[in-house]
């Protein structure tokens, strides 16, 4: 065959490829089946499922998957953990991972991290690839999100939230949401609601205000519903005035599916659900998990004697239950498959991409906060002569591995070592342990093989000979750390760590802390250092970002989405005794009501160690002409707040313009003032860019227990501009009528 017949042939073939497999573009629209169409074939399949294959359809039949109905071609409903990355494949029947060589997907950036970005732009694309690689790995339900608010730096959850602020978990949830459904996977926000402590997560009774109910707890929730339009939300382990939240009739009928008008699936978390009439009654549409080990103590298969299995068919059949909540149920059910494994025309999903890698690069650059850098100390130039000592083992150890249900088994995972070795090609690297904890594991903490002391002494041999010392420390995955299942029992950074870090200071000072954390913790050497950085757990990337930092080959703009108090008691859930945290006789009462975060410290003046929404960079940035466009507004309009912003230092970056609202004068207790907007906006160096934001005044409504509704009261409001919490540059006023 000859040369130029040969192309021929090869091109043509490129050809037929390219058409048989158009790009994913044309595949992201939503099914073709309209919702109404969707509607009427639910009601043609209720017509002629039986009673049996309907409660089939509401319960689990395996550790993560439901039944389907065979003989009609209604396929099985197949769901996997989490919110940073598709879960390694688990048994049918017990928790163990099934060992499969082809599960190993992208680990994406822990979701402070993402918070931490003020970057709703990154959180879509955060969802769209993570649900791109649910979809490869054929899962319909994606369990993540996960929303709750951060009120104590001790939750072991926390590093799998977004902050302790409603507005910007609800902002950057929705994106996150849209992302993955594109895909034809479900997102399944979580855990709904009030689960913002581990200890004793499946037995504690919250006790908490109608109005900090839905003024901080509730928000992000509403937001994925009404924005976002999850097609799951997954209720949590602990009570709220008694009742189990995941069949609640206030929080699940009332206001769920009542007043959002959720037309989802609510799931239970796993061994959440307690009672079969109420699951049946308030609002549980899928029981999963339900005495966790599946089968059971008999061969007879547990799943069939779920609440929601044997015990509600008897009820149904003897008529103490309307076959129309099992039928609510159903369409429910039905509908979540049109929108995902019922849906021909969703895309083929992919896993372990450049592009991913990409996301979850840019996901932990753009998230990392710079909390001190004295003498300059980032970015530090690599260079033939320097020697740097990269000390701690969370500079090695996995953070992808432990820490509950979010954990992964990613393809690799850069450590912080690796990333700086790849990157520091003319400067001397040496590390050192320094302290050692053994791996990550759930629920025990195995004793150390290595002797504390010769740990010490060889990482403070290597401090003695380096020019720059980075110490890679923070908390790690393990029970009692930041893991699910437990929360930390105290404040201060384990495994002697404070003790280590001041021992190397004093052989040599030029050293810089990188934390590796889902949570605030006690800084008491944060005057001694000369660099911090909070760099989150990171991901598959994490060395790759970390050394991007460092070097300057990135330029830090992430703020933090949480309050670092300097000690425990400044805290508003620490500051009334046990019965406000962790509880007592399994009830806990959020004493600090609407005053979570940076609402206590601002209102009750308490200087944190670090502010919400504080973080620097390698440049300085310089925000002048602040204004407001009316200052006279009715209840149904907005404003928008603009401001110049020039870059005045010798990097371009990106700096987040946050708005908060406070009220003087009001009839209700308030915040001095909380987050109604902000924009990250990228500035080159010497250049001027323009911020602007605009706040519709309902978003400074007040839930008003007495008339149980949003009340927007009218009068003067104090419009805060800054660029953190703890750094308003000037505050204007507005009047609503
Ligand atoms: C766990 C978690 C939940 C997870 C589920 C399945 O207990 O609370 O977030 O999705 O069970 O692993």
């Amino acid at each position: 065959m000859n040369q130029r017949f040969k192309i021929q042939l090869f091109t043509l073939l490129i050809i037929f490829l390219v058409a048989c497999n158009p790009s994913k573009e044309q595949h992201s629209t939503s099914s073709p089946l309209t919702s109404s169409a969707v509607e009427a074939k639910i009601d043609s399949i209720l017509d002629i499922l039986t009673l049996e294959e309907k409660v089939g359809l509401v319960h689990a039949q395996s550790k993560f998957s439901t039944k389907g109905v065979e003989r009609l071609g209604i396929p099985e409903l197949w769901m996997a953990d989490g919110p940073h990355g598709v879960r390694a494949e688990i048994n049918w029947d017990n928790w163990g991972y099934a060992g499969w060589t082809n599960d190993s997907i992208t680990a994406f950036p822990a979701l402070t991290c993402l918070a931490a970005t003020f970057n709703p732009k990154l959180a879509g694309e955060y969802g769209f690839s993570l649900g791109e690689e649910a979809r490869y790995r054929k899962k319909d339900v994606l369990l993540g999100p996960g929303v709750n608010i951060y009120r104590t730096p001790l939750n072991g959850r926390n590093f799998e939230y977004m902050g302790e602020d409603p507005f910007l978990a609800s902002q950057l949830v929705v994106p996150y949401v849209q992302g993955v459904q594109k895909n034809g996977v479900a997102a399944c926000v979580k855990h709904y609601a009030l689960n913002n402590q581990e200890l004793n997560r499946d037995k504690v009774s919250v006790e908490v205000s109608d109005r900090a109910l839905h003024e901080i707890y509730l928000p992000a929730f509403k937001a994925s519903v009404l924005k976002g339009n999850t097609w799951a939300i997954m209720g949590a382990y602990n009570k709220f005035r008694g009742e189990y939240t995941t069949h609640h009739e206030l929080l699940m009928n009332d206001i769920l599916k009542g007043e959002w008008n959720f037309d989802g699936v609510v799931v239970s978390d796993w061994s959440s659900a307690h009672d079969t009439k109420k699951a049946a009654l308030y609002g549980l549409d899928i029981e999963m998990g339900t005495g966790t080990d599946g089968l059971g103590t008999t061969t007879l298969n547990h799943y069939d004697n779920y609440y929601l299995a044997k015990p509600f068919l008897k009820a149904l059949k003897h008529g103490e239950i309307p076959e129309t909540v099992l039928n609510d149920k159903v369409r429910r059910v039905l509908r979540l498959r049109y929108r995902t494994n019922m849906d021909n025309n969703r895309p083929l999903g992919s896993a372990n991409t450049i592009e991913h890698q990409n996301v979850a690069r840019n996901i932990a650059t753009d998230g990392i906060v710079l909390l001190k850098n004295e003498d300059n100390f980032f970015p530090i130039q690599d260079k033939v002569g320097l020697t740097i000592a990269v000390i701690g083992e969370n500079a090695t150890r996995s953070m992808t591995k432990g820490g509950g249900s979010s954990e992964l088994k990613p393809k690799f995972e850069i450590s912080p070592l690796q990333g700086l070795k790849e990157r520091y090609k003319n400067a001397t690297i040496l590390h050192a342990l320094s302290y050692h904890t053994g791996p990550s594991v759930y629920d025990k903490i195995t004793p150390s093989p290595y002797n504390a002391d010769s740990l010490k002494v060889e990482a403070l041999a290597i401090a003695k000979k380096a020019d720059v010392v980075l110490f890679v420390g923070g908390l790690n995955k393990s029970h009692l750390q930041d893991c699910e299942g437990d929360d930390r029992r105290q404040y201060e950074l384990p495994f002697d760590q404070n003790t280590i870090i001041e021992d190397l200071l004093k052989v040599n000072s030029n050293l810089g802390f990188i934390s590796l954390t889902g949570n605030a913790f006690e800084i008491p050497w944060k005057s001694k250092v000369k660099g911090i950085l909070q760099s989150w757990y990171l991901g598959s990337m994490a060395g790759h970002a970390i050394a991007d930092i460092i070097s300057g080959d990135v330029n830090p703009s992430g703020k933090l989405p949480f309050t670092f108090p300097k000690k425990l008691e400044d805290n508003g859930a620490h500051s009334f005794g046990a019965e406000s945290y962790p509880g007592v006789n399994l009830t806990t009462e959020y004493k600090e009501d609407i005053l979570v975060g940076y609402r206590w410290h601002d209102t009750k003046n308490i200087e944190p160690e670090y502010a919400f929404g504080f973080g620097l960079s390698y440049s300085t940035f310089e925000m002048s002409n602040i204004t407001v466009n009316k200052t006279e507004l009715a209840k149904d309009d907005a404003f928008t707040i603009s401001c110049d912003l020039k870059n005045t230092g010798d990097y371009d970056g990106a700096e987040v313009v946050q708005v908060y609202v406070g009220k003087p004068e009001s009839k209700v207790k308030r915040a001095l003032k909380e987050l109604k907007g902000f924009q990250k906006v990228e500035v080159k160096k010497g250049e001027t860019a323009n911020a602007s934001i605009t706040i519709p005044i309902e978003e400074l409504a007040f839930y008003d227990e007495t008339l149980a509704d949003w009340n927007i009261e009218k009068g003067i409001y104090t419009i805060h501009v800054g660029n953190s919490s703890d750094n308003i540059i000037k505050t204007l006023e507005i009047t609503v009528q």
